[in-house]
Formats: structure tokens, C-alpha cells, sequence
């Protein structure tokens, strides 16, 4: 599993949505309030694209249909009701000065 760069630490401004392309995954790499997430593109609820979402504190919101995902966890208060799974977060680290994420295959 390597370890990929992503952008230089400090780079995003807050409350922005940078799209990201890893081995073909489509991902995202959102600043909240306390700091950068990386997270699955493709909304869990039923596929919206994320990256037309909208930041607000430390969660994201999806245009499609309003749901709120938290950018720590990946949680809805309407998942577990509806039936659908979290939203995908990625653990990042930093390394010589870059946020970095390790993907598993
Ligand atoms: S597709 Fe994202 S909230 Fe429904």
C-alpha cells in the first residue's frame, strides 16, 4: 500500500472541494472547519455527486437531495433510518510538507 501526495499542507482554503482521481477513484479532499477530509465523490445516499456540495462547519452538504454527512466520521442522522451506508472518509497523514492518503487496493 504507498502512500500518495495529495497537496502541500495549508494549501486549501476553508470550505473548499477539490476534486481528487486516485487509481481511477473518484474522491474528494474538503476543508471543514477542523481541517482537511478526504471522502468518496459519489454521495451513499443515492449517488449525487458531492462535489456540487456544499461545506458547512465540518460537514458537507449534498446538493441533490440537502442530506449532511460529517467529514470526521462519514455519518447522516438519516442514514441509519433510510437504510444506507455512511459516507466513505479516508484517513490522511502528512508527510514532507504534503497531506498524503494510503488507499488499500
Ligand atoms: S443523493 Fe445525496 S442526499 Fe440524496
Amino acid at each position: 500500500m504507498a502512500s500518495t501526495q495529495l497537496v502541500p499542507v495549508g494549501e486549501l482554503s476553508k470550505g473548499e472541494i477539490r476534486k481528487v482521481e486516485i487509481d481511477g477513484r473518484h474522491l474528494l479532499l474538503v476543508n471543514g472547519e477542523k481541517g482537511p477530509a478526504l471522502i468518496d465523490r459519489v454521495c451513499p445516499h443515492l449517488g449525487g455527486d458531492l462535489a456540487k456540495g456544499k461545506v458547512v462547519a465540518h460537514r458537507i452538504r449534498c446538493s441533490t437531495h440537502s442530506y449532511v454527512f460529517d467529514l470526521k466520521t462519514g455519518s447522516c442522522p438519516l442514514a441509519e433510518r433510510e437504510g444506507f451506508e455512511p459516507l466513505a472518509v479516508y484517513e490522511l497523514h502528512e508527510s514532507e510538507g504534503y497531506l498524503c492518503v494510503e488507499l488499500a487496493d
